[in-house]
């Protein structure tokens, strides 16, 4: 039986072609992973399937309804949980959970969800003020409500912690009875790897359809897999790195975090953060959501006033000169925050300009950015108008216009494709080697170990501090513990970034 059968389904968009003549077929009861590169077409593929979109040509069969003439049949047996979940955001977390459960008629019970969520003591909160991760985690509960009969999921664990990501596939195979079919889109693909299927397309069609054990037995082999077949990776130098026109700082240490925190009513977001980064480090601010990461590079960045503490960026006081610091970073943010009706060029040269870049350099400078970010074909569409992943290259490419000593990256890689991922990397590692400094923050644990020291951050405060070993030397001490000194205490093979994650997490919540 399936759930979905797709026949020489075509969609464009102008002159993109979103979905070029693909075939599919999605069984009934099981969980289907789309993966793809960015722009590859999985969000146009999921709104055909529900008759968001009208398709130019081919045949689709949705739960047995023809999704363009009947969609009013088939919307009520749907859950769809899009990338830009619709959250009221001047409700309440609970107020968001009645009205959804309102809208789809079913009752008020919603302590399983909150407990799997992890939002039981955040219920008054308005959405508004919630992090990105618990925003993502509210979205999949509404979606989750009613027991629909098919599930569609659109990336719904970008900028989920670890932790929440393991409670999240949980949650999904917990709360479904096994008749529900799930269609769930990502960009990690340990996750599509525990999927029964495993769906790649790219360029609007499928490229490979089967068991993704067929492909691969691990999720690291089954990587490299995917990677191939999206046509391999290739490092290359890094161009921005290698035409970073600026000159390296003097100062030894260029960002300083001095006693921060940011109090909400009773609730500190931040209670105190301290570090220092030295000029050309890779400096990982790890933890949960709702740790207060994003609150702190705001507060770093002079977007939000700290209510205690301050931050010095290149030995300027963030505090007391704002501008002056401020124009010695690039930040990206967490949340899009670029120009949604300037067209992707406009928005580099808007940046461009408003750092000062010279307008005899502007053009070549934007040239170049467009032409290393993979931008070209999108220069001229509206920024709001793209495919997540390309979102945050534009970011990328904007935070770092005006080669800036100092970069702040709030979650670069969430949301863009796993060869994205890699060339992210290859641009920040090189640009550090050049002496350009980075604080930089991540839900890949994998990534972690690419930064030189990581201070891992929970409620608000640091719970440990060191490099990649460092902290997986203290988990293991804690996974591998002995009485007293005993020889054995703290021996064995050192545990992944992500065991050593979660059990600091977990002692952490012991104290
Ligand atoms: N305006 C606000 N009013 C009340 N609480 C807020 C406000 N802004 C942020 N918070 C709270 O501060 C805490 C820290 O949020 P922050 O966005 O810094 O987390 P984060 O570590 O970046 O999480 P994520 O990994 O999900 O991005 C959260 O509990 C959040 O709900
Ligand atoms: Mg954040």
């Amino acid at each position: 039986m399936n759930t979905v059968e797709i026949k020489n389904l075509t969609k464009t968009f102008g002159k993109i072609t979103a979905l070029d003549n693909l075939s599919l077929n999605i069984e009934k009861g099981k969980i289907t992973g789309l993966i793809g590169a960015d722009g590859a077409g999985k969000t146009t593929l999921l709104r055909t399937i529900i008759g968001l979109l009208i398709p130019d040509k081919g045949e689709i069969s949705t739960l047995g309804f023809n999704p363009v003439t009947q969609k009013d049949k088939l919307t009520p047996l749907i859950g769809y949980m899009p990338q830009k979940f619709g959250l009221y955001e001047d409700l309440t977390v609970i107020e968001n959970l009645r009205l959804y459960a309102d809208l789809k008629a079913v009752p008020h019970d919603f302590d399983k969800m909150l407990e799997f969520t992890t939002l039981a003591p955040f219920q008054e909160r308005l959405a508004g003020a919630l992090s990105g991760g618990m925003k993502q985690k509210l979205g999949l509960a509404c979606t989750l409500l009613g027991n629909p009969e098919f599930l569609l999921l659109d990336e719904p664990s970008v900028g989920v912690d670890p932790i929440s990501r393991r409670d999240l596939m949980k949650m999904v195979r917990e709360m479904i009875n096994p008749e529900t079919t799930v269609l769930w889109s990502t960009a990690y693909l340990d996750e599509a790897h525990s999927f029964d299927t495993a769906v790649v397309i790219d360029k609007g069609k499928v490229i490979y359809e089967g068991k993704p054990h067929a492909l691969a037995a691990t999720p690291q082999e089954f990587e490299e897999k995917v990677i191939e077949l999206m046509g391999g990776y290739k490092k290359e130098e890094s161009l921005i790195a290698k035409n970073y026109n600026y000159k390296a700082p003097e100062i030894e240490l260029t960002v300083e975090a001095d006693h921060l925190e940011k109090k909400y009513g009773n609730f500190y977001a931040v209670k105190n953060n301290s570090f220092c980064i030295k000029k050309g480090e890779i400096f990982g601010l790890l933890g949960p959501n709702g740790a207060g990461k994003s609150t702190s590079f705001k507060m770093m960045c002079g977007l939000a006033k700290p209510t205690n503490g301050t931050a010095r960026i290149m030995g300027i006081d963030i505090t007391k000169d704002p501008e002056k610091a401020r124009s010695n970073l690039g930040y990206m943010a967490q949340k899009f925050s670029l120009y949604g009706s300037l067209t992707v060029r406009e928005n580099l040269e808007f940046f461009a300009s408003a750092y000062g870049i010279k307008f005899k350099n502007r053009s070549t400078r934007v040239e170049e950015i467009i032409n290393v970010f993979g931008l070209k074909d999108y220069e001229n569409q509206k920024s709001e108008e793209l495919p997540l992943g390309l979102k945050q290259r534009l970011s990328m490419a904007c935070a770092l216009i005006h080669n800036p000593p100092v970069l702040f990256l709030d979650e670069p890689t969430s949301g863009v494709d796993v060869l994205t991922r890699r060339d992210f990397w290859n641009h920040i590692t090189s640009l550090a080697k050049k002496g350009v400094t980075i604080l930089v923050t991540t839900h890949f644990m994998d990534e972690a170990e690419y930064c030189d020291r990581i201070s891992l951050f929970y409620h608000g405060e640091t719970i440990a501090l060191g490099t990649p070993d460092e902290l997986k030397r203290k988990a293991l001490r804690l996974i591998n513990p002995s009485p007293q000194s005993s020889p054995a205490n703290g021996e064995g093979e050192l545990p992944t970034m992500e065991e050593t994650f979660i059990t600091l997490i977990k002692e952490s919540e012991k104290e």
